[in-house]
C-alpha cells in the first residue's frame, strides 16, 4: 500500500493502466473521436433541477457520467429528489419521500444532528461546494459532507462569503472544511470578495443568491469557468459582468425542464493531445464540444505555439454555451514550448495542466505554466505530483510555489509511473506514455473514471494500446 503525499491517503488495489507506447501512430488517425459530456454543465445541470423555480421534473441529456457526477445524485436523493436515467439522459424529480445516506463516521467522534438530512458528495469538490450554495439560497438545513480528501479541501472558499450574505454555516469538523452544516439561509444583500479565482466559490455564491433572489455583487479576482453565470442568465436572471465583478440583481430567473450537456472540453485535450504526440497524418474532429472560451485555454496556447487546432460548426446551445468541433491536424513539429503568465488563461486549462507539462516535456525548449498556485489545493498537490509524474518517464519538471518549469528535449523512458489516484494526473501520464516506445503502468490509472468514463476506448479509437489490469 502506497500513501498520497498530501493527504494521506491509502492507495489501495484499484486497476492500472497498461500502455504499450510508440514512437509513431499505427494506421491513419481516427477521423472523428466523441467525448464524454461537460463534467462542470452537467453538475450545474443537476443542481438547477434543486432551484425553486424548476419544473417537478427535469430531464439532463448527455451528462457526464463519472464519479464526480454521480456523487451528486445519492446527495440529490437524501434531499429529497429521485434521479434515475442512463448514458442518454437523467431524470431528476421530486420524490415522495428523501432516501437517507448512511452517514460516515463523525470526525471528532461526536453525533450527526438529529433529524438533519446527511448529504454525502464523496471526493467532488464541485459537488460539495454548489450543493452547499444551493441549500444557503434555497434555506434548507442539511449536513454537507465528503470523503477523507475532501475532507481536506477548503470549504472556507465558499463558506465565508456565504455567511458575509447572512447564511448560517458550521464547520462540524475541522474549521474551514467538511463536514459543514447548513441551517439558515442568506438574506444580506451587499458585496462580497472572493481570494480565489476558484469557480466553484463564485458559482456558489451566484446559485445562493439566485435561490434567494438577493442581490448580490460578487468581486472576483479572476474570471475562471463562467458555466453558472450563463446558465443562470439563460434562465432570465439579469447579470452585469466587467472584469473582476459579477452583479446579479435579484429578479427572476426560470429554470427549463430540459438540459442538453455538451461534450467536455477537457475530456477532448487527450485524443488531441496523442495525436499531436504521433505527429499524425489527415486530421482529427471532436464534434460537439463546449466551446466556452473559459475553458479552451489547453488548444489556444498549444495553437499559440504552432500547433494546428481549429473550431468549426460553433453554435450557442440553449443553456448559453457556444458548442462546435475541435480539429487537429498534423504535430507538434515546430513547437519550441509553451508559456502560461495570465491567471484568466491558467484557469482556462486549470484541469489541463498535467498534460500539458507532459506535452511540453516532449517539446524541445524549456516551458512555464504559471499562475497556478491553485493547483496545491485539488485531489492532490497537483504542482507536486505532476512534476513526479512526469520525472517518472526521464523528463525534468522544476515546481515553483505557483507553477511548473518543464524543461523539454530530455529522452523520455517508459517504465512504472505513478497516478497518484489522481484522475487527471494518470490520464495525462497515459497520454504520454503512448508516444513513449515501450511499455508503461501507470499505478491506480484506472481512477480516470471520476471524470473521463470511456478514456480508454476513446484513446484506443486514436490508435492507442491501452488496457486496465489489475495492479500486480
Ligand atoms: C470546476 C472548477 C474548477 C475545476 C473543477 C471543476 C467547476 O475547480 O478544476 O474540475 O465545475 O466549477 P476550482 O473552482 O476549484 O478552480
Amino acid at each position: 500500500m502506497s500513501v498520497n503525499s498530501r493527504f494521506g491517503r491509502p492507495v489501495t488495489d484499484s486497476a492500472d493502466l497498461v500502455v504499450h507506447g510508440r514512437d509513431a501512430m499505427p494506421g491513419a488517425a481516427a477521423r472523428e473521436v466523441v467525448v464524454p459530456g461537460d463534467k462542470s454543465v452537467s453538475h450545474r445541470a443537476l443542481l438547477a433541477a434543486l432551484l425553486p423555480t424548476a419544473p417537478p421534473v427535469v430531464t439532463i441529456a448527455g451528462a457526464n457520467l463519472g464519479g464526480a457526477v454521480r456523487a451528486l445524485l445519492p446527495a440529490m436523493r437524501a434531499l429529497g429528489w429521485s434521479v434515475e436515467g442512463d448514458r442518454t439522459a437523467l431524470v431528476v424529480r421530486r420524490a415522495d419521500r428523501p432516501v437517507a445516506q448512511t452517514p460516515r463516521p463523525h470526525p471528532t467522534g461526536g453525533r450527526w444532528p438529529d433529524g438533519v438530512p446527511y448529504v454525502q458528495t464523496e471526493g467532488s469538490s464541485a459537488a460539495a461546494r454548489l450543493l452547499i450554495g444551493v441549500l444557503a439560497g434555497t434555506g434548507v438545513d442539511a449536513v454537507v459532507d465528503g470523503d477523507d480528501v475532501l475532507r481536506h479541501r477548503p470549504m472556507d472558499w465558499v463558506v465565508e462569503p456565504l455567511v458575509a450574505l447572512g447564511a448560517v454555516i458550521d464547520h462540524l469538523g475541522e474549521p474551514g472544511r467538511l463536514p459543514v452544516r447548513v441551517r439558515g439561509k442568506v438574506w444580506r444583500s451587499g458585496s462580497v470578495e472572493l481570494l480565489v479565482g476558484s469557480a466553484q466559490a463564485r458559482s456558489a455564491v451566484l446559485l445562493a443568491a439566485v435561490a434567494a433572489r438577493l442581490p448580490v455583487v460578487i468581486k472576483h479576482p479572476v474570471r475562471s469557468r463562467d458555466h453558472t453565470e450563463r446558465m443562470v442568465a439563460a434562465f432570465g436572471a439579469r447579470l452585469t459582468e466587467s472584469a473582476h465583478e459579477l452583479r446579479y440583481d435579484g429578479g427572476g430567473d426560470e429554470v427549463p425542464g430540459f438540459f442538453d450537456v455538451p461534450a467536455d472540453p477537457s475530456l477532448a485535450a487527450y485524443p488531441v493531445a496523442a495525436r499531436l504526440l504521433w505527429s499524425c497524418e489527415g486530421e482529427t474532429t471532436v464534434p460537439g464540444v463546449c466551446l466556452n472560451p473559459t475553458r479552451l485555454g489547453f488548444f489556444e496556447v498549444l495553437r499559440e505555439a504552432g500547433a494546428d487546432i481549429r473550431y468549426t460548426d460553433e453554435r450557442t446551445g440553449a443553456t448559453g454555451e457556444r458548442v462546435g468541433s475541435i480539429v487537429v491536424r498534423g504535430g507538434l513539429n515546430g513547437v519550441e514550448s509553451v508559456r502560461v503568465v495570465d491567471a484568466a488563461v491558467l484557469h482556462s486549462l486549470i484541469d489541463e495542466v498535467p498534460l500539458l507539462a507532459a506535452v511540453a516535456a516532449r517539446l524541445p525548449g524549456r516551458s512555464w505554466i504559471g499562475c497556478a498556485e491553485e493547483l496545491r489545493f485539488k485531489e492532490t498537490d497537483r504542482l507536486d505530483t505532476t512534476a513526479r509524474m512526469v520525472t517518472a518517464f526521464g523528463g525534468r519538471v522544476e515546481p515553483a510555489a505557483d507553477g511548473l518549469t518543464v524543461v523539454g528535449g530530455l529522452p523520455l523512458r517508459a517504465g512504472t509511473v505513478p497516478g497518484f489516484e489522481d484522475h487527471r494526473v494518470a490520464m495525462a501520464a497515459a497520454t504520454l506514455a503512448m508516444a513513449v516506445p515501450g511499455t508503461t503502468r501507470v499505478t491506480g490509472g484506472a481512477c480516470h473514471r471520476t471524470s473521463f468514463p470511456g478514456f480508454v476506448e476513446v484513446q484506443r479509437h486514436v490508435g492507442a494500446s491501452v488496457t486496465e489490469e489489475a495492479r500486480c
